[in-house]
């Protein structure tokens, strides 16, 4: 397993996957922009050669103190093998280097294994926040420090 820096060009399998990474529709929420204008802080996972995972985060350029993960995914033929967890690791350690002392992110309510697995990685977790994006779809918020 090898972790390396996202491309634009990932954003071409990334949005043909996350539908069916995620058993609900969610392409639209990663837009091409974020491989973009976000490539250089974002993270691929490959084995054999073959992209499995994916992190798509940033530093907020409002919040310099804070490296917000917009998306992470990996393919269910390779869960539970800690990917997840190198990329989370491999990103703090990224954000640290760029001056940030905390990380945050947010799931849908309903994501109850994005919950758990924030939670392992150390997050605090609010309560679900109502409306949070758009009208009645409730959303929970993810914060650590790093
Ligand atoms: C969430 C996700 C990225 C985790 O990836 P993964 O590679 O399977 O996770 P890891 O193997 O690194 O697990 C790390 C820890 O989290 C725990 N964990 C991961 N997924 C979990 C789940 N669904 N339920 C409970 N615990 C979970 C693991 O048990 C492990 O704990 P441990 O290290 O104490 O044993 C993956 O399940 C996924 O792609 N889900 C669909 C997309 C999604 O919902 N992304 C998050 C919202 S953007």
């Amino acid at each position: 397993m090898t972790i390396r820096a996202a491309r634009p060009d990932d954003h071409e399998w990334i949005v043909e996957v996350v539908d069916e990474w995620w058993g609900r529709p969610v392409s639209t929420s990663v837009p091409r922009l974020f491989l973009d204008h976000f490539h250089s802080t974002s993270l691929v996972v490959e084995l054999d050669g073959e992209p499995v995972g994916f992190l798509i985060g940033f530093v907020s350029p409002s919040l310099p103190h804070v490296a917000y993960i917009h998306f992470v995914g990996v393919d269910p033929v390779h869960r539970a093998k800690a990917f997840g967890r190198q990329l989370y690791r491999r990103f703090f350690e990224s954000a640290r280097t760029h001056g940030c002392s905390e990380v945050w992110a947010i799931t849908n309510a309903v994501n109850e294994g994005s919950i758990a697995f924030h939670r392992r990685m150390g997050f605090e977790v609010s309560e679900p926040i109502d409306s949070y994006d758009r009208p009645g779809v409730a959303h929970v918020r993810f914060s650590r420090g790093i």
